[in-house]
Formats: structure tokens, sequence, C-alpha cells
């Protein structure tokens, strides 16, 4: 793994949004084995007894747990204060909707298009990155390796998109891509070995994607969310400064936006 030795030498305080399934609480799990790790502060909207965060958070004394509600400024807020007394260098944003239990599902045709479900879907995709940025910039000023990454789709891909359909999905997750090229500007400003980054983790098996399973078999390599997840940490432990502001597959390889 190419971590400089600068860095190793410092533990990395770690945010993970969206930790409460698939590949955000994978990638919780995978990080707290990490041998430089630090902090790891995990959002989630709610948690119930029993949940695989809890018994993480009794074998991990350095995993805290806050609450996280993707439509609410305020938690955003009160995270930013939670972590400015220790830094953070790492924070990743998991949060993702496609379809819910009250109806929302990606649109086939035009006509699909529900206001409403639109708007939710936008905010629940790309507003929480943007409210991250605001609220945890100043505390990625002193990072040795600080790394800014909104898991993205390829589907929000503009150039690379053959099929049509899937409307809110798609056109939230390319607005996210540009949220995270803006961002990569201005944070660069901040700290000069900022990599702000949107990544696509490949077609994974999860609550998301569940019901669009047996299509998907059929098209594309499906991986399960520890696989996601082991490959997203690679490709976020090798990013250099020369990768700020890209579009990147589960692999590593750019994708055109
Ligand atoms: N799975 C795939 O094939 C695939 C492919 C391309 C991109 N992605 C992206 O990967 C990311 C992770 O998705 P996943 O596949 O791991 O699906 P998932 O298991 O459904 O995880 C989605 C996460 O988002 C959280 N979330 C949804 N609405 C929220 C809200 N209003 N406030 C706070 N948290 C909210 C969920 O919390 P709850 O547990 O409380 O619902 C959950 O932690 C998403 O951004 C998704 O778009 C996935």
């Amino acid at each position: 793994l190419a971590l400089t030795e600068k860095a190793e030498k410092r533990p990395l305080n770690v945010i993970v949004c969206g930790a409460s399934s698939g590949i955000g609480l994978a990638l919780t799990q995978q990080i707290l084995s990490l041998p430089q790790v630090g902090q790891v502060w995990a959002g989630a909207r709610h948690i119930s007894d029993g949940h695989p965060l809890l018994d993480l958070k009794v074998k991990h004394p350095l995993l805290s747990l806050f609450p996280l509600e993707a439509t609410q400024e305020s938690d955003f807020a009160s995270l930013g204060q939670l972590v400015e007394p220790h830094g953070v260098d790492w924070v990743i944003n998991c949060i993702g909707l496609l379809h819910d239990q009250e109806g929302l599902s990606p649109e086939r045709k035009i006509e699909e298009l529900d206001m409403n479900s639109h708007l939710k879907v936008y905010q629940v995709n790309c507003l929480p990155t943007l409210l991250l940025a605001k609220h945890l910039k100043k505390h990625l000023r002193n990072s040795q390796q600080p790394r800014f990454v909104a898991v993205s789709a390829k589907v929000g891909s503009i150039s690379d998109n053959k099929m049509g359909g899937w409307y809110s999905y798609r056109i939230s997750k390319a607005a996210l891509n540009m949220a995270i090229k803006n961002l990569s500007i201005e944070f660069q400003r901040l700290n000069k070995q900022m990599v702000v980054a949107a990544i696509h983790p490949g077609t994974t098996k999860t609550k998301l994607s569940e019901p669009f399973m047996a299509g998907a078999q059929k098209k594309y390599e499906i991986h399960n969310p520890e696989d996601t997840a082991r490959n997203l940490l690679k490709v976020i432990q090798q990013f250099t400064e020369a990768d700020n502001g890209g579009f990147y597959s589960w692999d590593g390889s750019p994708l055109p936006w």
C-alpha cells in the first residue's frame, strides 16, 4: 500500500457516513482493522438493538457512533463539533437512495417521474456530501493524508449513459459528481495533499441493489460488500495528490464524467 512513511506515523482519524448497512458497514469494519487507524466515527440515522455496529463498538473502543439523518443539517453541524478536538483525515460518504418502502423506485420512462421522489433522491444522494464538506472543511486542514470521498455510481456518468431511464438516481449522482469536482478545487487550496474523489463501488449485493439483482447478474460482475469495501480501501490508500478531483471505478481506473 502506497502510504508515505510520514503518514504511517500518525494515526488516521476517519469518518464513515451511511455506516448502518451494505458498503458503509463493511468499510467501517475493515477500517477498524487498519494498523494506522486512530479514531473512527460511524454515522447512521438509526441503530436498533443488536445492530452489528453496536458489537463493533464493544470490540473497538476507538469507534464512536453518531446520529446522521441526511436531511438534517443540524446532525452535520454536531458532527463538526464532535470531531473538532481531534482533526479528521478521511471522510467517506456511503449514503445513498435508489428505492424505498414508500413506493419510491427508479423511473423506466419520464411519465413515471414524481416530483417529491425526485427531490428526495437528490436530497439524499447529493446534499450530504456538500453538508459534510461545509461542516468538516476546517478539520481537514492539518491532515497529512486528507481524503474526502463520495461513493457515487457509474450511472451518474453523462458520457457513459447509453440506456436512459433512472432519471432521479442518474441526475442526483451526476450532481454529486459536480459537487466533488467543485470541492476538489476549493479543498486543494486548503491542504495541498488533499484528494477529493467520487468512486463507483461496482455492482454490490446490498439493500439498495437487491430488487435489481436478477437483471444485474446477467450484465455485471457482482461483488459482496466485503469485497467492495476492500476494493474501495485499496483505491483510497493508493490515491496521491494527482488524483484530486477525479471519478474512479472500484479498481482505481478513471471513469468519464
Ligand atoms: N450496491 C450497488 O450496486 C451500488 C452501485 C453503485 C453505487 N452504489 C452506491 O453505494 C452507496 C452505498 O449503497 P449500498 O449499496 O451500500 O446500499 P445500502 O445498504 O442501502 O446503504 C445505503 C446507506 O445510506 C443510508 N441512508 C439512506 N437514506 C438515508 C438518510 N435519509 N439519512 C441517512 N442515511 C441514509 C442507509 O441507511 P439505513 O440503513 O438507515 O437505510 C445506508 O446506510 C450509495 O451511495 C449507492 O448509491 C451502490
